[in-house]
């Protein structure tokens, strides 16, 4: 038994945002950013956040997969940028589909965090403890990002992506999924603390600055072109798979030269590395559901067809996992 994606669904802010426009904030031009990461526009949220952007997206997969929201047991999801630290955004996206029958939890492992969802989703339905559940990654990264360090603020971008998945009698995969917290300081995204009132200092107000992602932008490229390649073969290894059994390769959507150089060490042809940071940027853990979502609305996917997603990113994480397509 394991779980098969019966639904997908996704969701945007409508303000997109060119990388013309962040010649006005930093020092950078737009043919810079395009060369340099295949970005062009990412959208940016005015009125929408995380939890309107998931509950949406979550509202398009459920429908769909021809469920109702009290069908559904679980609602897991990726973020690190919850509008709200507790409740969860889980809990949130339970009250705006009113999925009344849920537990709901969020799970933070950065850009990789879709992917570790949706092994954790697969566990709970491998075991027989759930049936059907909705498994979301969404960001509003725009209000985590330092607007005036031209090394990030040109990469990420808003947006969810969610998937229903539903226990199908079908033998499942194993994942290969890994962290190293050693190396951790690469790319970093630090949490606001008030002072306690036994000795502990309160990092925000001491340096009269709030918290950013920062990253070591060099040390994650090495890393991911590094990681990934590593981690695919060896989930194929794993399944006894081989790669011409894979259709497509959907992969953490950071940087345009990432995923070339992933599909060069593969020694894979570029078609089956579809992309869309162009039109995104880098949304996190939204990216590999929006593009899933986006691959299946352009009708690139066919029964039976075997994916490989590839996450990676903060803490370090990365990871894989295989998909065969309803
Ligand atoms: N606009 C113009 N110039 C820029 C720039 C920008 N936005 N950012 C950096 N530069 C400059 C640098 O200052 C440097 O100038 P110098 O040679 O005079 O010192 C030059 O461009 C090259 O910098 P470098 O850092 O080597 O660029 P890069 O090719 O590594 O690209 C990133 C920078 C951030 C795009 C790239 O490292 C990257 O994408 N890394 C992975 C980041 C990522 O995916 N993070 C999320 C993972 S989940």
């Amino acid at each position: 038994m394991t779980g098969v994606i019966k639904g997908t669904g996704a969701s945007v802010p409508s303000r997109i945002l060119e990388n013309k426009e962040l010649e006005n904030l930093v020092e950078t031009s737009g043919a810079w950013i395009q060369e340099r990461t295949g970005i062009e526009r990412r959208h940016i949220a005015v009125r929408e956040t995380t939890v309107s952007m998931a509950a949406e997206a979550a509202a398009e997969a459920l429908k769909e997969a021809e469920l109702q929201p009290e069908q559904i047991d679980m609602i897991l999801v990726s973020t690190m940028s919850p509008e709200e630290i507790m409740p969860c955004t889980a809990c949130q996206v339970q009250r705006e589909i009113k999925a009344s029958r849920a537990v709901c939890f969020d799970l933070s492992a950065a850009c990789s965090g879709f992917v570790m969802a949706y092994v954790t989703a697969c566990a709970y339905i491998e075991a027989g403890i759930f049936q059907n559940i909705l498994v979301i990654g969404s960001e509003c990264l725009s209000d985590v990002t330092d607007w005036s360090d031209r090394g990030t603020c040109i990469l990420f971008g808003d947006g969810a992506g969610a998937v229903v998945l539903t226990a199908a009698e079908e033998p499942g995969y194993l994942p290969s999924i890994y962290s190293d917290g050693s190396k951790g300081e690469a790319l970093t995204l630090k949490s606001r603390q008030n002072h306690n009132p036994f000795g502990k200092e309160a990092p925000g107000e001491s340096q009269g600055t709030s918290y950013y992602i920062e990253m070591d932008g060099q040390a994650i490229f090495k890393f991911a072109v590094r990681s990934i390649p590593q981690a695919i073969e060896e989930v194929l290894q794993k399944n006894h798979l081989h790669k011409g059994d894979i259709q497509y390769y959907v992969l953490h959507q950071a940087n345009e030269r990432i995923v070339e150089a992933v599909a060069k060490r593969l020694g894979e042809p570029a078609y089956k590395f579809p992309m869309n940071m162009k039109e995104y940027g880098n949304t996190s853990s939204a990216s590999i559901p929006l593009l899933l979502h986006e691959m299946k609305e352009k009708n690139m996917l066919k029964s039976g067809d075997r994916l490989v997603l590839a996450g990676f990113g903060g803490g370090l994480t990365w990871g894989t996992a295989i998909i065969t397509w309803k």
